[in-house]
């Protein structure tokens, strides 16, 4: 097939996607690998005009608490899995967490990410007593939790202490390439599990994966895209693997910004009123990666909060932004670069139209 016809064709599965919102397994692989520079174009304006008609130009900010770098798990990519002796360990304190609270609501925030590694201090009881402080203290706010795999039961206390979301990335669906990503004690099937009972117990739920994770085809992508849709969830975050020099993965290669772009347009177009974060890892590959994330049609970001001083020990990957700015300087900063591309950071909950 040449060029012309080709790119007609795959123009073709990107209106397909917009008006009916699913496509066949084949048809998602024909668009990842046929993808050029021109249909990447299309797309994009696609999913702006789909996330202009449900969000308008606004972008939601998420405050990000990194409250703990301990963890349990070892997943090979990850720069705080527990067999890297390398890193500085810290947990925040519940005090200091509702310091940063404190410091994220005076500059607007109307959500707290808790996000930490599976840090067994944080007991049931801790983790309810703080969200029960959280929301008695800010009832306007939303809290979001992502702190990895817990029983439906622990999920439940959480939701009843007030909770409102969570995020959970199923990482990637295929169990087997789930396990060359992760130690046999995680599995993909255990993953998914959380992800159907948070939702079940009413939570608006986030799921997502990495793009250009070491060994993962087109065809994995696809089925991520057919469990997202399956899966409904409120939130998807989705960020390009990169690399952490002290992980089994430190010789692997990146994910690249254009495939990380093009999958979230097609996200967008899937799901139009999903909400849809510029990541930081989008941020770190690229310096304008949050902004290129947000013309492909996301529509929220997620500077951090914590502490400048821990910053930089919640490596997940090498060369993270933004590890020594204090958040009003990180708050600024993404207003005037929203701005620079006409979108506006706006002070509210944001949740979820779905
Ligand atoms: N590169 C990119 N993303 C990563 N994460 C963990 N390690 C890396 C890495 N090296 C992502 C995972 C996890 C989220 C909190 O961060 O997808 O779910």
């Amino acid at each position: 097939m040449n060029q012309k016809s080709n790119l007609k064709e795959l123009k073709h599965l990107v209106d397909k996607l917009s008006s009916e919102h699913s496509l066949s397994k084949d048809e998602w692989i024909r668009l990842i690998t046929g993808r050029t520079p021109a249909l990447l174009e299309y797309l994009f304006s696609s999913a702006r005009e789909e996330r202009c008609r449900y969000y308008g130009h606004d972008v939601y900010i998420r405050g990000l608490i990194e409250f703990t770098n301990y963890c349990r798990n070892d997943c090979f990519y990850c720069g705080i899995r527990k067999s890297n002796p390398n890193i500085f360990r810290y947990r925040l304190s519940e005090e200091d967490i509702l310091s940063c609270c404190h410091a994220g609501y005076n500059l607007g925030f109307r959500t707290f990410v808790l996000q930490g590694g599976e840090d067994a201090y944080y007991t049931d009881d801790r983790i309810v007593r703080l969200v029960s402080c959280i929301k008695s203290r800010y009832p306007d706010c939303a809290v979001t939790l992502s702190i990895g795999e817990k029983s439906y039961d622990s999920y439940q206390r959480f939701f009843d202490a007030g909770a409102d979301r969570y995020l959970l990335r199923h990482e990637t669906y295929d169990a087997q390439h789930y396990s060359r990503l992760h130690p046999p004690s995680l599995t993909a099937a255990a993953r998914q599990e959380c992800l159907w009972h948070l939702k079940e117990i009413g939570y608006q739920v986030g799921t997502g994966f990495m793009v250009g994770s070491p060994y993962q085809t087109p065809e994995h992508l696809a089925e991520d895209m057919l469990f997202i849709k399956e899966l409904n969830p409120q939130m998807v975050g989705i960020g390009p693997f990169i690399v952490h020099h002290e992980t089994p993965f430190a010789d692997k290669e990146s994910g690249s910004l254009e495939l990380t772009l093009f999958m979230l347009g097609l996200l967008r177009l899937m799901l139009p009123k999903i909400l849809l974060p510029a990541t930081t890892a989008l941020g770190t590959i690229h310096p304008e990666g949050r902004e290129l994330g947000i013309l492909a049609g996301a529509n929220v970001v997620m500077p951090n909060l914590s502490p400048t001083s821990v910053r930089k020990d919640y490596s997940l990957y090498d060369n993270k932004i933004c590890t020594g700015d204090e958040a009003a300087e990180c708050r600024r900063s993404l207003e005037k670069r929203m701005e620079s591309i006409g979108y506006q950071v706006v002070t509210a909950r944001g949740d979820s139209l779905n």
